[in-house]
Parts: structure tokens; C-alpha cells; sequence
């Protein structure tokens, strides 16, 4: 397999937030990765910034105790290792004084890409980017990567973008969804618009509904008070699941560029309706053996916010009028696994009569964790004598064995949205107004249901939810696909 990897610039990457969670979790080990796979550009360096007094050895040698225990396998390449720990640089940081900033100014050069990690609360964005302004650090070229949460509603997305907007220009802006990021994610792009297969079948002719499941069995453990003000609506669905819709839903961009495909997200976003109030299940999930209930983990025995969020939503527009896309999303569920599944129309005249198996309905699932891939259930006739038995089966494209090698270098999420801030290629991130029309969805839902004072329903740990979320497609003569780890 020939791969064509798009050359990077050498860049200086700045993360604010440097020792903190996500830096030593996801940030620092995706880009020993993609340093060791050639992908750095020498002369290349990464800056880590924060509150912590520390120098630059010191910094090191946190991010190789990061990078050992967070890291692969390629911890043991020690070469490598030491090599990369040589490109990594400390400042020490006051977001909201003077301290360290002319030191930042010395170490940043303004002759190669630049870019500015904010992995830090939003309530620093500001502060942040008018420092890099004032003290002569960022140009018009710098780019500046923001994580989620933007904002917990409207109001506050709208003064983060204008916040921004004082300092960057939109096309220096990268918004991070880390959905976008995944592997499967972007072959859903190149399924749908690749393919001459899908494509005529992706409306209400032929398809009956769409499931996006987002299960996970962790619990919030550990996150309590930001989950407890946030819940799954505007800690899952107002992003990703919102983003996995959008690459489902749209229409063809006329380029795989960034504007083009941003631009028919927005349209969907736009065309979603609101939705009934019986047309949303919320749950919150109990006590078990191995666990706590969630309103334990939040320290909150009054809490009202869900951990698991079930609904039914309409895209009004030609292709997809009368087809119901069912979300879900929960903690400590059954399994971790996510997937769309796409359920096509039962066969409007079966010429093979009532036989068993004939159910003549095909589903496209895109797996999206775990073992990454797709299959297509069809309908074949069961092997061996006997007359002509009807079994389904799915065409199973796993990536892992699709790929062999080629499926071993698979970058996670975090080192490929890294790679294109790098290459300045926005297609996988959040505009502005994207955001912004998330939000303008999702704020009367979550209003409607706290002026109701909805009560979730509690669901026991390691199932799918609560039963309530099961009646919402059985009342529809629909079920729920089973969650599969
Ligand atoms: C984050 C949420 O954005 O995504 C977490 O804040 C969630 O609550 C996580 O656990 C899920 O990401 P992934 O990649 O593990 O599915």
C-alpha cells in the first residue's frame, strides 16, 4: 500500500495548559507518534506553558513519565524517546500578569508555523490571546487551537467567538471536536462520497432510519462538578454526536475543503427541528457492586442533570424528510462502543415468499470504536442443500484486517487534528457559526426540560439505558441495535 502523507512545515507549538491533563494524556503522546512515524519536521519544537515553576528538564521528564504511562508500545524506543524529549521547551506562564511572557517572545520564532494550543479554561481565552498580541508573539498567520467545552450555551459560545474574533481571524482559528479526528469518522466522508454505491440510497427512498449510539461504561467519577452543570446534552450530543449527524445528514460538498464541508454541516445544523419533549429519554445511572450512583458521583443527591440521553430528531429538508435519526448517549453502560448504523427499507416484494431469514433489510454500520470499520448486513442464501434458505450476513470490512500493516500507523485523534493545525487545514474543525447553530438547538431543549422540572430516570450500570429509551423506538415498531463491545 502506497501511502502519500502531506508534508508538514517546521512549526513551534505552544500549549497553554502545558502539564495538564490532556497535554500528558492525549497531546504529548500523539505527538511522539507522529514524531517517530517522520511527521516532525526537524528544527520543530513544542512549548509547553503553564502556572507550574518548573524548567525545561523538568518538563521533560514529566512528559516521559506521560508519555510512559499514557503512551503505546513506542515507549520502549528509547531512541527515539530521548530525540523527542530534546525538541520540548518550558516557560512558566501568568495567563493574567506579565510573568513569562518575554520569555515566550524570545523562545517563539516568527520565520516558522506557529501555533497556540489553548488547553486551558475558556475563561483564559481571552487574557491568552491578547498577551501573544501585546507582547509581539502571535502574527497573522499564527493559529490558535481551542478545546470543548465552547461555551455551555448560546450566549457564552457567541462572547468566546467574539472574544477570539478581537485577536484571530476565523481561518486562524481551530476549534477541536475530537470526533472529527477519528479514523472512522472521516471514512464515513469517503464511503458516502467515494463510492458510487451509497450515495443514491442516502434519502427517505431507501433508508428507513439512522441510530448513532455513543456508549461508554466509564462513570464521571473524577468530573463531577464540571459534568453535573454540563450533563450528556451539552457534553456529547451538542458536539459529537452533533458532528457525527452532520457527516451523516449532508449534502455533497462540491470540494473536500474546509468551507465547502462546513458550510453543508451548518445547513444540516439548521434544518434539524426541535424536539417533543416525549421524544427525549434522560437517565441517570444507579449504584451497583462497582460503583456509585451518579448523583454520589457528583456529590449532588439532588441533581437533575443526565448521564444518559436518548432521542429522536428530524432533519426537515427534501433528502431526509420522515426519517428518524435516533441518538443515544451514555456512561456506564454496557459496552464502550459507538457506531451509526444506517437501516435501509424493508424490500418492497420479496420474490422468495415468507421464508425465514427473508427480512430483505440491509444495514450499514460504521463502527467507530471498538475494531474500527464497517459492515453491510445483506441478505444471502444460506450454504448447502436444501432448498433456498435466506440467512443475513455481513459484509465485514474491519479496518485492522482490511489493512494489515497499513492499519498499524493509524493515527488516534488528537495526533491527526495536531497534524493539520500544522498543515492549516480547517476542514476537520468547528466554525464559529457551526458552534453557534449547535447551540441555538440545543438551548431550548435543555430549557425546556429544566422549566419541566424533568426527573432522568435511573438505569442500572452495564445496561442500555434506561427502559424508557427502549419504548422510544418500539412505539416507532423500531428497536435499538445491541450495543456491542
Ligand atoms: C469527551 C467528553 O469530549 O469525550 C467525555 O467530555 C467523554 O465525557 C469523551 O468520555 C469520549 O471520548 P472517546 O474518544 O473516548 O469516545
Amino acid at each position: 500500500m502506497v501511502s502519500r502523507v502531506i508534508p508538514v512545515e517546521t512549526f513551534d507549538l505552544v500549549i497553554f495548559g502545558g502539564t495538564g491533563d490532556l497535554a500528558r494524556r492525549k497531546i504529548l503522546p500523539g505527538l511522539f507518534r507522529r514524531f517517530r512515524s517522520g511527521q516532525m519536521p526537524a528544527g520543530s519544537r513544542v512549548i509547553g506553558a503553564a502556572r507550574s515553576e518548573l524548567d525545561s528538564d523538568g518538563y521533560r521528564q514529566m512528559i516521559f513519565e506521560a508519555i510512559a504511562e499514557f503512551g503505546g508500545d513506542e515507549v520502549h524506543d528509547k531512541k527515539s524517546l530521548d530525540a523527542f524529549l530534546k525538541v520540548l521547551e518550558y516557560v512558566t506562564i501568568d495567563a493574567k500578569g506579565d510573568g513569562g511572557w518575554s520569555e515566550l517572545a524570545d523562545l517563539v520564532r516568527q520565520d516558522v508555523v506557529q501555533a497556540f494550543y489553548f488547553s486551558v479554561a475558556p475563561s483564559l481565552f481571552g487574557d491568552l490571546a491578547e498577551r501573544l498580541h501585546t507582547y509581539g508573539i502571535s502574527n497573522d498567520k499564527s493559529r490558535i487551537v481551542v478545546e470543548k467545552p465552547f461555551g455551555r450555551d448560546l450566549a457564552s459560545a457567541q462572547a468566546l467567538n467574539k472574544t477570539l474574533a478581537t485577536h484571530f481571524d476565523e481561518s486562524q482559528i481551530y476549534r477541536i471536536d475530537h470526533y472529527l479526528g477519528k479514523e472512522t469518522v472521516q471514512n464515513l466522508m469517503a464511503v458516502r462520497f467515494g463510492n458510487v454505491l451509497f450515495e443514491p440510497l442516502w434519502n427517505n427512498q431507501y433508508v428507513d432510519h439512522i441510530q448513532i449510539t455513543v456508549a461508554e461504561t466509564v462513570s464521571v467519577g473524577g468530573r463531577g462538578a464540571y459534568y453535573d452543570k454540563s450533563g450528556a446534552m451539552r457534553d456529547m450530543v451538542q458536539n459529537h454526536l452533533m458532528q457525527l449527524l452532520c457527516l451523516i445528514a449532508m449534502e455533497p460538498p462540491s470540494h473536500f475543503d474546509a468551507d465547502a464541508v462546513r458550510d453543508e454541516k451548518l445547513k444540516v445544523i439548521r434544518a434539524l427541528q426541535s424536539v417533543a419533549p416525549h421524544h427525549i429519554v434522560r437517565g441517570q445511572y444507579d449504584a451497583d457492586e462497582n460503583g456509585p450512583s451518579f448523583r454520589e458521583d457528583v456529590e449532588n443527591p439532588r441533581s437533575f442533570t443526565e448521564s444518559f440521553i436518548a432521542m429522536r430528531c428530524h432533519i426537515a429538508n427534501w433528502r431526509w424528510a420522515g426519517v428518524p435519526f435516533y441518538l443515544r448517549t451514555g456512561k456506564r453502560m454496557s459496552a464502550r462502543s459507538s457506531e451509526i448504523a444506517v437501516v435501509f427499507k424493508e424490500l418492497g416484494h420479496s420474490i422468495f415468499g415468507d421464508e425465514e431469514g427473508n427480512e430483505g433489510r440491509n444495514i450499514l454500520a460504521i463502527r467507530l470504536q471498538p475494531n474500527e470499520g464497517m459492515d453491510l448486513q445483506v441478505t444471502i442464501k444460506e450454504p448447502g442443500p436444501g432448498g433456498m434458505r435466506l440467512i443475513n450476513v455481513p459484509l465485514d470490512m474491519t479496518f485492522a484486517d482490511a489493512l494489515g500493516d497499513g492499519a498499524e500507523d493509524v493515527a488516534d485523534a488528537y495526533e491527526r487534528l495536531i497534524m493539520d493545525v500544522i498543515r492549516g487545514n480547517q476542514t476537520l474543525f468547528m466554525r464559529g457559526d457551526e458552534v453557534e447553530a449547535a447551540w441555538a438547538w440545543t438551548d431550548p431543549l435543555i430549557e425546556g426540560w429544566e422549566a419541566r422540572n424533568d426527573v432522568p430516570k435511573l438505569y442500572d450500570p452495564g445496561s442500555a439505558g434506561p427502559g424508557d429509551a427502549m419504548s422510544l423506538l418500539r412505539r416507532d415498531g423500531r428497536e435499538w441495535r445491541e450495543i456491542k463491545g
